[in-house]
């Protein structure tokens, strides 16, 4: 009896060891499949959201916010403003071009007290000599741009006096904060070209103003020339 007692026991502790394996097994088996169960029960009725979130961030399947078209274009698009300062019509003929090349908003920089025919007649120390004479002047403006703020793009037209662009230009550019934005000059003139006109309105403005090459156009330049010009540059 006790050699078969021997000899049994050996299986008896086999089986006993595979039938402990294989509930414990089991027992996981059901874990996993109730944990999946509730992982399921909770995605298809979402009562927690934050336990939903939880299981979406642990598994790395957390949707991107969502971002509407419109809120996409608005990233990526630009609002381009064209200003310009004329007292005789030819930059005003230029800008009203730009304007409609690019379907952009204008303003006119218009002065509080205008330019009478003397006051332009240059080199007979009239008014318009006078403030090209002067740095500091700051001729006043009758009224501002009130949604600066919208654009980015500024393309701002003057003519010529005595080599730079007029005192008023100066005033405009001190009246806003052009932080970030591109400012785009252009002129037209007699015969000069833009030499330092442009350049020397850059201090005017905060240093992060990114300032694009200027261009002087000449009387009757035609809208093909204008719109070859914009092309260039790459402003829409
Ligand atoms: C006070 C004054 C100074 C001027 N100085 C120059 C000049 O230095 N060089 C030039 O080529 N034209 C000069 N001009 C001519 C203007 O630049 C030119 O006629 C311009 O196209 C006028 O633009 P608007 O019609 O938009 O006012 C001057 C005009 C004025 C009134």
């Amino acid at each position: 009896m006790r050699k078969i007692v021997s000899l049994l026991l050996p299986f008896g502790m086999i089986f006993a060891l595979a039938a402990c394996g294989q509930s414990a097994a089991s027992e996981k088996q059901e874990e996993i499949q109730s944990a999946v169960q509730k992982t399921d029960e909770q995605s298809e009725t979402p009562q927690n959201g934050a336990a939903v979130e939880q299981t979406e961030i642990e598994m790395g399947t957390e949707p991107p916010e969502s971002v509407s078209t419109e809120e996409q274009e608005a990233d990526v698009s630009t609002k381009t403003l064209v200003v310009y300062f004329s007292c005789t019509g030819t930059t005003e003929l230029v800008a009203e071009y730009i304007t409609e090349i690019l379907g952009a908003d204008s303003y006119q920089i218009v002065a509080e007290d205008p330019y009478t025919e003397a006051d332009l007649a240059y080199y007979t120390n009239g008014r318009a000599d006078q403030e090209q004479n002067d740095p500091n002047v700051r001729p006043a403006i009758s009224s501002g741009v009130e949604n600066m703020d919208e654009y980015d793009t500024i393309i701002l037209g003057y003519p010529i006096w005595h080599g730079q662009a007029p005192r008023i230009i100066s005033t405009f550019l001190e009246s806003y904060d052009f932080f970030g934005k591109t400012i785009v000059p252009f002129c037209t003139s007699h015969s000069s070209g833009i030499g330092s006109s442009a350049s020397n309105l850059h201090a005017l403005c905060s240093e992060s103003v990114e300032w694009r090459d200027g261009k002087r156009f000449e009387s009757g330049v035609s809208k093909e020339s204008v719109q070859k010009w914009i092309e260039e540059i790459g402003i829409e």
